[in-house]
């Protein structure tokens, strides 16, 4: 039986790395992705769960009326979440739960078919068994849910693409297991998701911004 707090990170290094994850991304959240973020998230209603939700950016972005189930294994990571729920403006209700994706304590929080939208953002690159994580969205969504998708990805052209490929192991080590070269698009069009609005930009390294369904 796996233990339900397998992927639970408590690290000395998830301490840092959730201390300086903020201020290092500050830049890119306002030059860019801040705007996503912002078109992605403000449409959505009803039940929401936030998979990897780390620090609680998109906390604020819920509308009023939203009941969001937040999830985030690193338990440092959480701690900031709840920091900016006391300090910011949040008109949704949000309900932070310490758990990631392919843990049992998720599993016995989440109801299967129980949600209008999954949303995930910057978390793809993450999580380590993505295609076994998108299996479980697929239980856990409404028939006719979403799943919001900000994710950075694999350069599609060479060199940068073969430099990602390089760099990619001592990135996952620096970055708390985060991959450089992610194609989630095709990923979850081979899971049977389609994609009703999307988006590929490249800024500093390429990033795909998706609204998908489930194909009939
Ligand atoms: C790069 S951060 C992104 C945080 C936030 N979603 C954002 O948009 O800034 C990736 C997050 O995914 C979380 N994570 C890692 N494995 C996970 C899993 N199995 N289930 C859910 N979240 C996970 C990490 O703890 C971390 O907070």
């Amino acid at each position: 039986m796996s233990n339900p707090n397998a992927n639970i990170k408590e690290g000395f290094y998830s301490k840092l790395f959730a201390r300086f994850y903020d201020p290092f991304m500050e830049s890119m959240e306002q030059r860019v992705l801040g705007r996503y973020r912002k078109q992605l998230l403000e449409p959505l209603s009803g039940n929401i769960l936030e998979v990897g939700s780390g620090t609680g950016i998109n906390f604020k972005l819920y509308p009023k009326g939203c009941h969001v189930l937040a999830s985030e294994p690193s338990e440092h990571m959480l701690r900031y979440a709840q920091e900016r729920l006391k300090m910011e403006a949040v008109s949704a209700n949000i309900e932070l739960v310490l758990a990631g994706v392919g843990s049992q304590e998720l599993e016995k929080k989440v109801p299967p078919g129980g949600f209008d939208a999954i949303v995930c953002t910057l978390v793809l690159c993450t999580i380590p068994e993505p295609e076994k994580a998108v299996e479980s969205f697929k239980k856990w969504l409404k028939p006719d849910g979403k799943l919001v998708i900000l994710e950075h990805v694999h350069a599609k052209t060479h060199p940068r693409k073969a430099f990602h490929t390089i760099l990619n192991p001592a990135w996952k080590h620096f970055a708390e297991g985060c991959h450089l070269t992610r194609d989630t698009a095709k990923m979850l069009r081979n899971s049977g998701f389609e994609a009703e609005w999307e988006h590929d930009f490249t800024k500093v390294i390429p990033f795909h911004v998706s609204v998908m369904r489930l194909q009939n």
